[in-house]
């Protein structure tokens, strides 16, 4: 990677947040992304309401400008799941490639894959990521995108070079 790329990782859980369970994939993420000499600047964990995954994402996308916002959990069908609806709420667009090779590798390891709702979009210059909760999913989905991940964000921030001319 040419340059140091910034990331935050937000985990969504109830019980994360109370302190009740460990934050395992918020490592995993950490782990996979610093191995790729992604910088993690910024980290938290929150409960599954709506209000305050938009305001976490929408604070690290416009005032800390991150490159890259990787969310865990909150994707799934309980009621408490919404954060795909938040994700929606603050992204002008949709990167709906991202998501659906998540989901189709994913389907190959797990019908449960079809359970997870998560989206991939961009907010201005920042790439946001929904991941499903557990840390084995974090690992099957992350290293679905890992490939492409430096190239989006390049692109995004509009010092990629002609898609066009490459090779591969
Ligand atoms: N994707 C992969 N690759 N591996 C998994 O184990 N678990 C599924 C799904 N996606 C899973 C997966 C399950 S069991 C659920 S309920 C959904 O993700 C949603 O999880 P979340 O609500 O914790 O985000």
């Amino acid at each position: 990677m040419k340059e140091m790329f910034t990331a935050g990782i937000l985990t969504i859980s109830d019980k994360g947040a109370v302190g009740e369970r460990q934050d395992r994939s918020g490592d995993v993420i950490r782990e996979i992304l610093s191995g790729m000499g992604i910088h993690i600047v910024n980290y938290d964990i929150i409960p599954d309401e709506k209000e305050l995954i938009v305001e976490k994402l929408v604070k690290w996308a416009d005032e800390d400008a991150l490159d890259m916002l990787i969310t865990t959990g909150g994707t799934g069908l309980t009621p408490r799941d919404v954060t795909p609806e938040a994700t929606l709420a603050v992204v002008d667009r949709i990167v709906p490639g991202f998501a659906e090779a998540m989901r189709v590798e994913s389907l190959k390891k797990t019908p449960m894959a079809l359970l997870s709702r998560a989206v991939v979009g961009t907010r201005g210059k920042c790439l946001i990521i929904n991941l499903p909760g557990s840390p084995r999913a974090v690992r099957e989905c992350l290293e679905v995108i890992l490939p492409v991940l430096p190239h989006a964000v390049e692109t995004l921030k509009g010092q990629a070079g002609d898609c066009g001319t490459a090779e591969t």
